[in-house]
């Protein structure tokens, strides 16, 4: 742990609000800010309290806060009933109802623009189709859709009579997608012929079919919407198309009061094991979190025009697309394509052509985008911005600063949101208008979050930027409740290292002298590949899945685009090639990864080995195995190696 643990990067250079910006901001002076956090300290459930019953429009009015009996599964608003779809859409309606909600951009240009009268129209539509489907309250639906309206509709209309979602991002194999489905036993799946990304049009309909073709015994419809045209197979009895269906139910659907903690969602992420684990949301807590969060870190104002690039599929692509910018009754851009089509431009030509004021990505793009120079966005007005935000990994300095003079023309505060799938919303990020910002630190706590950072035994680190386990001591409203199907799990992931006292949220991270937080990595065995988390194991499980494979161990190697990049050992069946390469094979195997996961899993680079470095008791030594994907010297003690001569061939000597 302690070598895991240490800090390398010093950075003291300090941003200040720009005061123009704090004069306008919601909470624009550290002292109201430093208040709000000792009232949230003070009295953690009269704070969180107070603020549901303002945000919140509920059915029923809630008068527990939080029921801590069945510890660590907090319940939070109880006894409360709301619709979340209604808090999104339907209570805009009266106020802003021609007001877009949605300005939609096709990668090959196409436009629509959704107002929240619109949005309503559509969103109770489909949710009718799910109910003509069979769906009622509590069924799971699986969503696997491009990056479209629809997607956030589907969503919206599962909200609206109490469906759980579990979006599936896109990007996932066939072999992922039946995993998700069979785990979560959806008896529906939203999926569209296919979605533009890249110049190409990717199919969906395809990788459904195969998936259900291999198991999926729950599921009982899908419905297709036809996005590009690709006319795919349709199974009779099983396949509808999304228009011919909307078109034969009623166009109203009365929202369907749930209980707070009624699940909201499922999200498949990554662990420490091979197989990915269902997040569960609630209703209540989650979306008091997103609309929190959107005030306190985006600044939300009724003047702005927001735009989270992220993907529904991941969960930055929930809070800050789905849920969050509509219940605050915001108009957000939704972009289906990749920034590099047509050309590097695209981010900025966007921001510009669509009037945005806050922009939220992540800093593998950033740091992709700053790689074609700054010529590019000087093409573009970009100054509406006022306000940038990074999500997903940490972000270092250059890209920072670039991020800052570029793109901010050093005029607009960046928002380093620290949070997680599990967490719901942003935990550990700046209060743009009163924290001044240190580029690479997503700041401090934000109110009502009780982050700290602990040692082996629990015991808070004071020492300055002594490194340890980043933990979470209260429970918070946006939290996951379990893991779906599994709650042993739940309390063994977060909760059994401290006792069941501390969320332990799988973070190494240091605090500086100033208080201010700075992630240093993952604790265990899960990569970030620009910004998305990969479980080693799962890679290996995709990888020993071949029959040429014997054993497999995978690694993160830094990238300077992705943040990590995929190292694979692989040992196989029979013979090492002769040298140690094997193009043919090496192509095949990255491919193979591909399908049973999706091309963000793809190794960067396989190495074959006899066998893979073990300690005596038998324990792959990662750590070693890091150093050596990274080109490092290794520092390790290599003295309980098994076989101290596969050290050369690891390291690709011939
Ligand atoms: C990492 C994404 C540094 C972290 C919202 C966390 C970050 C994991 C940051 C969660 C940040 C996320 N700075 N690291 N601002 N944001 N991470 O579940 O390791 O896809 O545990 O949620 O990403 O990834 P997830």
């Amino acid at each position: 742990m302690s070598e895991n643990i240490q800090s390398t990067l010093v950075e003291d250079r300090l941003f200040p609000p720009p005061a123009e910006f704090s004069a306008e901001a919601y909470i624009g002076d550290r002292k109201v800010l430093a208040e709000l956090c000792a009232r949230a300290d003070a009295d953690h459930t009269g704070f969180w309290g107070g603020l549901a019953k303002r945000e919140i429009s509920w059915d029923k009015p809630f008068s527990v806060v939080l029921d801590e009996s069945r510890a660590p599964f907090f319940k939070w608003f109880t006894d409360g009933e709301l619709n979340v779809s209604y808090n999104c859409i339907d209570r805009h309606l009266a106020s802003r109802g021609t007001r877009p909600a949605i300005l939609f951009e096709g990668e090959k240009g196409d436009r629509r623009t959704l107002t929240y009268r619109d949005l309503h129209t559509e969103v109770s539509r489909f949710a009718n189709a799910l109910k003509a489907s069979g769906i009622v309250s509590g069924d799971r639906v699986v969503i696997y859709m491009p990056m479209i309206p629809e997607a956030v509709i589907a969503m919206q209309a599962c909200a609206r009579i109490g469906a759980i979602h579990s979006v599936v991002f896109g990007g996932f194999s066939a072999e992922s997608l039946k995993d998700r489905i069979e785990d979560a036993g959806a008896k529906l799946v939203v999926t569209a012929d296919g979605g533009n990304r890249g110049g190409k049009a990717l199919p969906l309909k395809a990788a459904v079919d195969k998936a259900l073709a291999g198991g999926c015994p729950s599921i009982q419809r899908v419905i297709v919407y036809n996005r590009c045209d690709l006319q795919p197979a349709m199974k009779e009895g099983r396949d509808v198309w999304w228009h011919e269906l909307c078109a034969t139910v009623p166009a109203l659907c009365e929202p369907v009061a749930v209980g707070a903690e009624h699940p909201l969602f499922l999200l498949y992420t990554s662990g420490s094991t091979g197989k990915p684990k269902g997040v569960q949301h609630s209703s209540g807590g989650y979306l008091l979190h997103a609309i929190m969060t959107m005030r306190w870190v985006f600044d939300l104002r009724d003047s702005d025009v927001f735009w989270c690039t992220a993907d529904v599929g991941w969960v930055t692509g929930h809070t800050y697309v789905a849920y969050g910018p509509l219940a605050c009754g915001a108009t957000q851009v939704i972009y289906e394509g990749v920034p590099t089509v047509p050309d590097a431009g695209r981010f900025w030509a966007n921001v510009q052509q669509l009037g945005v004021s806050i922009f939220y990505t992540a800093p593998t793009a950033i740091r992709a985008l700053m790689k074609f120079g700054d010529e590019i966005p000087a093409r573009y007005d970009l100054s509406r911005l006022r306000l940038l935000g990074t999500v997903g990994e940490p972000i270092n300095p250059e890209a920072w600063m670039w991020y800052h003079t570029v793109i901010g023309k050093e005029r607009c505060p960046i928002v380093d949101t620290w949070w997680q799938t599990e967490t719901g919303g942003h935990m550990l990020a700046p209060v743009p208008g009163c924290i001044p910002l240190k580029p690479g630190s997503c700041t401090t706590a934000l109110p009502g979050i009780s982050a700290d950072i602990v040692d082996e035994e629990g015991t808070p680190i004071t020492t300055p930027d002594a490194g340890g386990y980043l933990v979470i001591k209260k429970p918070w409203p946006g939290m996951l409740r379990t893991i779906w199907g599994d709650d042993d799990r739940y309390v063994r992931t977060y909760w059994g290292k401290f006792n069941n006292r501390y969320y332990l949220a799988g973070d190494s991270a240091r605090r500086d002298k100033d208080g201010y937080y700075w992630i240093m990595g993952r604790i265990d065995d899960v990569l970030n590949v620009s910004g998305h988390r990969l479980g080693t194991m799962e890679v290996e499980s995709a990888l020993v899945a071949h029959p040429r494979v014997a054993e497999a161990a995978v690694v993160g190697r830094p990238d300077p685009i992705k943040g990590e990049g995929i190292f694979a050992y692989v040992v196989l069946r029979g013979e090492r090639p002769a040298g140690g390469v094997d193009v043919v094979l090496t192509k095949e195997l990255r491919e193979w990864v591909s399908e049973q996961i999706g091309p963000i899993a793809k190794p960067d680079d396989i190495r074959y080995a006899d066998n893979l470095p073990k300690t005596r008791s038998g324990k792959i030594m990662r750590r070693l195995l890091r150093s050596v994907a990274a080109g490092q010297d290794i520092t390790q003690d290599t003295s309980t190696l098994e076989n101290p001569a596969i050290l050369a061939q690891l390291k690709g000597e011939v």
